[in-house]
């Protein structure tokens, strides 16, 4: 599914429970090499150190640079100086729970409002933009998106921004295909991270998906590995004619009306 030894970059590290860890782990089973972005040196010391599920061997084996998406001259600084890639995962979203997340969706915080949506779409362009001189032809660009077509509870503004992300995903399709490079999304159903859990009502959100999943959703170990499976497909040579595409690894929920009635959910919720 990837070119052996080619070198992929997975920015949004935070710890072990990230997304963007669980790809990188398997750009790793395929072959690649992976250095991971982490926002800043503050925020490795503060999560990534305490994080007890790693092994101090483990830790010290990841390959990390640090990044702010929102500094330009930090993203352009950090592919300048990393030779040539096969492609980036962009794993990163922020939106102030506080604010921008709740049972109201109506807010008058718009300084938090427009940092949410340069965090959380406006990046992938920054990052593409200064990545692209150094990805080999044919290389991918993915980003990790959530149900924007939906309205959801308490979710509020990040929605918006997921829906503005995909949009960004398609215009960068269509700027950077004369450039080679293939540029999609992932839309994953819930999973248990760092982010996940600010987000006010993310466990019911989560119980929903039991009861909105064709197929069984809930093992967040497993349920990861499987976007990540996705996310290295369309980061590498076997996906480069699609482009502009979001892609659900959300176990099917997108595409049914209502919930499952009792006889068609996965045997292990039946009873
Ligand atoms: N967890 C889920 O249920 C779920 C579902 C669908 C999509 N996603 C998306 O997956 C992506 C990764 O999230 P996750 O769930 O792994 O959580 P996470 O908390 O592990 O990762 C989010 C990352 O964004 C980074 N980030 C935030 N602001 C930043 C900034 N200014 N500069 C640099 N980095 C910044 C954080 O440091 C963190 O590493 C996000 O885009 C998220 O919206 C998550």
């Amino acid at each position: 599914m990837l070119t052996k030894d080619t070198t992929y970059v997975v920015m949004g590290l935070l710890d072990s429970d990230s997304i963007a860890y669980s790809i990188g782990k398997t750009i790793e089973q395929w072959g690649g090499k992976v250095i991971f972005t982490v926002q800043s040196e503050r925020m490795k010391r503060i999560f990534l150190d305490r994080s007890k599920k790693l092994s101090d061997e483990e830790k010290a084996a990841l390959n990390i640079k640090y990044c702010g998406i929102t500094i330009d001259e930090e993203v352009k600084t950090l592919f300048s100086e990393i030779g040539p890639i096969g492609g980036v995962i962009h794993s990163i979203a922020f939106a102030n729970p506080k604010t921008c997340m709740g049972e109201e969706f109506h807010t008058d915080a718009y300084e938090d409002l427009k940092a949410g949506f340069h965090i959380s779409a406006v990046s992938l362009a920054t990052v593409v933009r200064y990545a692209q001189p150094h990805v080999e032809k044919g290389g991918g660009i993915v980003a990790l998106t959530f149900a924007s077509e939906l309205a959801f509870p308490y979710y509020n503004w990040m929605g918006v921004n997921k829906a503005a992300l995909e949009a960004v995903v398609r215009a960068l399709a269509r700027r950077h295909g004369k450039d080679n490079l293939h540029i999609n999304a992932v839309s994953a159903g819930p999973v248990a991270t760092k982010a996940a859990g600010a987000i006010p009502g993310f466990s019911a959100l989560s119980d929903t998906w039991s009861r909105i999943s064709p197929l069984p959703w809930g093992d967040s170990a497993e349920d990861k590995q499987e976007i990540a499976h996705a996310a290295v497909f369309l980061l590498g040579p076997c996906s480069k004619k699609i482009t502009g595409q979001v892609l659900y690894v959300d176990g099917g929920a997108s595409v049914i009306g209502g919930e499952l009635v009792p006889s068609e959910r996965p045997r292990a919720l039946r009873d």
